[in-house]
């Protein structure tokens, strides 16, 4: 692949701290020079904006696999417009969540795995995905209120174990989300820092 970018991806069930650290990452990052585009699936796009309003109205939900296709849409069009000419200029790319939310989300929904994956055959992948891994009885309380149809503890338990196991099969890297903010990004800071310094040789 000719792309001179670098395509960072984080997951982590709901109130994980995600946009927290991303934030700290950025910062720390561009104060280094780096030029870094920060995305996020769902995607500023059509189809994201629906997924985005879809969450936040309570009035039910669309069958699982209908979610998985919907989401897997917004992803080939947040990949064509978004990551990949990033990526092509050169870029480090961080999206909160990718194709890893719907193995897990969906997943958790009793989605077939294997199938999730042959719909996001096209979803290329990244250089690294960190899993902020937390237990939901303790990532809920961070969440002031409920923001999505997806909080709750129950079904979070059974995201975090299918994002587990994508940690045991080594796509996903996983960081103890549950300590103090700053040794947490101290974590992450170092574990960028070594993609980054290995990819420029
Ligand atoms: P967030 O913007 O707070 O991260 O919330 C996005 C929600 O969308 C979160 O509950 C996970 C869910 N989601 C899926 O269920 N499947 C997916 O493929 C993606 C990208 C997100």
């Amino acid at each position: 692949m000719a792309d001179r970018g670098v395509f960072i991806v984080f997951e982590g069930i709901d109130g994980s701290g995600k946009d927290t650290h991303i934030k700290f990452l950025l910062r720390e990052l561009r104060e280094r020079g780096y030029n870094v585009v920060e995305t996020a699936e769902p995607s500023k796009n059509r189809v994201g904006t629906f997924l985005k309003r879809y969450q936040r109205r309570d009035e039910g939900r669309l069958p699982a696999e209908t979610e998985a296709l919907i989401f897997a849409g917004d992803r080939f069009d947040h990949l064509k417009t978004v990551v990949e000419p990033a990526l092509k200029r050169g870029a480090i790319v961080i999206s909160n969540r990718y194709f890893y939310s719907s193995l897990a989300y969906q997943g958790a929904m009793g989605v077939d795995l294997d199938w999730i994956r042959e719909m996001n055959r096209f979803a290329r992948k990244p250089d690294l995905v960190v899993l902020l891994d937390i237990l939901p009885e303790f990532s809920l309380q961070r969440l002031k209120r409920q923001r999505t149809i997806y909080e709750r503890t129950e079904y979070l338990r059974k995201v975090r174990d299918i994002y587990v196991q994508l940690v045991n099969t080594g796509e996903l890297v996983s960081v103890d989300a549950d300590r103090p903010k700053k040794a947490v990004q101290a974590e992450l800071l170092e574990l960028l820092e070594g993609l980054l310094e290995a990819r420029e040789g």
